[in-house]
């Protein structure tokens, strides 16, 4: 081996994985496509004819992408029968629920990934040139799926699945207790305010987010909610927030833009709040030296190559200092919740 790296060494262990990375993951997404991690879940177990039988890929083909999927952890083989992993288990073989991870690996398959091959020539341009290959003119990756229902679907199934696997450590912050308005901004299909209310007998909501995704809203959880959780459609920056609310919540949302477009939604919080008033800031946080935070990575590439052409997982010291500049006072940030996120939390004086 030249230039002293050294079998062991984790960095190169990483790099092999990452550089074949690509391809496992697309076998995982087959696998999950197929619903092969539901089918040994049921049966407890399969041998690869009957495996065979259910999925109906051709005997070599699926022998190939059995062994992809064992080389990843996710399945293992004991004299001849294929198991799920406890991982494969939990995230995978419950492939009709909700918050199902088959989800998110099809939305970031059909998403996020194409996207990506356009990395160097969109890091260049200084934009989101990926987004081209999606119609319209709208100048976010938001806007346009609005031309393609289908794609749109995939990609709120996707969102939400990740969100009802990383809303428990928000709903359980005492920063909600005595909130008995929140204003959900760029709040989806309403998963995270139905998870709120749920937890929070006394609390309602308004959702404030695009026409086409307020009526994703209907079919989701928040339509369980219909005296608790209201919808708002229209646009976050062009439309006033409404006054009424005590808190405003900003749910993945201010990593999507730079700090201009963050220090005016701030500021609209500001306004529309009470004295007392609460401001909140969830999502991913790279670390403080932007060194770590693999989501956080993804995510801030995804935004530069097609979404918005703009914004990372800012660390959690960026939105500190946003708070203070907007005006609000108490300012702090409750750190390394799960899935690299954090919730930075401001009071109107
Ligand atoms: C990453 S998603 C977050 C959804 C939800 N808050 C959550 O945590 O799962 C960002 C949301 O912001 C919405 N959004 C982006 N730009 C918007 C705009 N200008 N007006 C209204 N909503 C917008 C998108 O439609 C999308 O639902």
């Amino acid at each position: 081996m030249k230039n002293g790296a050294q079998e062991g060494d984790p960095v190169l262990e990483r790099f092999h994985f990452l550089v074949n990375a690509p391809a496992l993951f697309n076998a995982v997404t087959t696998a999950a496509e197929l619903r092969i991690f539901a089918f040994l879940s049921e049966r407890s177990g399969a041998r690869a004819e009957e495996i065979q039988v259910f999925c109906g890929l051709p005997p070599h083909q699926l022998r190939v992408l059995l062994q992809a999927v064992c080389a990843t952890g996710l399945l293992d083989r004991r004299e001849g029968i294929y198991h799920n992993s406890r991982v494969a288990e939990e995230l995978l073989a419950a492939d009709d629920e909700p918050d199902s991870w088959g989800h998110i690996l099809t939305g970031w398959k059909e998403v996020y990934y194409p996207a990506f091959s356009h990395m160097t020539t969109a890091l260049r341009a200084g934009t989101n040139t990926a987004l081209a290959a999606h119609p319209g003119d709208e100048p976010t990756l938001y806007g346009r799926l609005a031309h393609n229902p289908p794609l749109e679907e995939v990609f709120h199934r996707a969102m939400t699945a990740f969100t009802l696997r990383s809303v428990d450590a928000l709903i359980e912050q005492p920063v909600f207790d005595g909130v008995r308005h929140v204003l959900d901004v760029g709040g989806g299909d309403g998963s995270t305010s139905a998870r709120l209310v749920a937890r929070n007998p006394l609390l309602r909501s308004t959702v404030f987010d695009m026409p086409s995704v307020s009526r994703l809203a209907s079919d989701a959880e928040a339509g369980t909610y219909p005296d608790r959780v209201s919808l708002m459609p229209g646009d976050i920056f062009t439309d006033p927030f409404p006054t009424g609310p005590d808190a405003v919540l900003f749910s993945h949302v201010l990593e999507i833009f730079d700090e201009d477009s963050i220090l005016l939604l701030l500021s609209k919080a500001y306004a529309a709040l009470p004295t007392g008033g609460r401001v909140m800031v969830y999502g991913y946080n790279v670390s403080d030296d932007e060194t770590e935070g693999v989501f956080g990575a993804r995510l801030g590439l995804y935004f530069n190559v097609l979404a918005s052409g703009r914004g990372m997982a800012y660390p959690a010291r960026d939105y500190e200092r946003w708070l203070r500049k907007a005006g609000f006072e108490e300012v702090s940030t409750v750190s390394g919740l799960p899935y690299e996120h954090g919730l930075s939390v401001g009071v109107k004086p």
